[in-house]
């Protein structure tokens, strides 16, 4: 099983740069997958994405790389490098059927979004890149743009 997941994962990463790709050996902030209601998890992916049944929530699962791990332990905002990556699960222990990511760059970059680039890969169809994930992100009251936060422990 464990392997399968990895074959499965192998392959959706041909549409993932390799970088990002690596997302599983960074840290997860979420511990356990994380279930949200399906409405909430649509907002992540892209707009035109229709919905097949409102009833079916959704699993997440967030990562933090070293970058903004150490952002949010010092509970300051995030250098250019950090990456957070969230998996949408349509069950617990199932795969990612889409990959959300946001890249901090450097000055200069992604201005209308604080620096930040908003990235989407469905688990088919071309990867997604829209201006509407930073303004919810930005009016989300989160540090940073960035909602999720670290658990107790971390
Ligand atoms: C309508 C609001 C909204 C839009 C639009 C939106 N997001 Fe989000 N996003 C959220 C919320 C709320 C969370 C935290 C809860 C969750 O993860 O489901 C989140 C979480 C995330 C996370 C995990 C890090 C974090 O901030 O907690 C990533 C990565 C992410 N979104 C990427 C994207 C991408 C890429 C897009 C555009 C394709 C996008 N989002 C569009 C509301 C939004």
């Amino acid at each position: 099983m464990h392997l399968m997941k990895w074959a499965l994962l192998g392959l959706m990463s041909l549409a993932v740069p390799t970088p990002l790709a690596r997302y599983r050996s960074w840290h997860e902030l979420t511990k356990v997958p994380r279930l949200v209601p399906y409405v909430a998890s649509t907002a992540c992916m892209a707009p035109s994405t229709p919905i097949t049944n409102p009833h079916e929530d959704r699993w997440i699962r967030v990562y933090a790389n070293q970058v903004a791990l150490e952002a949010m332990q010092a509970q300051s905002d995030f250098p250019p490098g950090s990456v957070v990556a969230k998996e949408k699960l349509l069950r617990a222990d199932g795969e990612p059927e889409g990959l959300a990511f946001m890249i901090k760059h450097g000055k200069g970059s992604f201005i209308k979004s604080g620096g930040w680039e908003f990235r989407f890969y469905p688990s088919d169809g071309a990867p997604l890149a829209d201006e509407r994930c930073g303004a919810c992100h930005r009016a989300g009251g989160g540090r940073d743009y960035v909602f999720a936060k670290l658990e107790a422990g971390h």
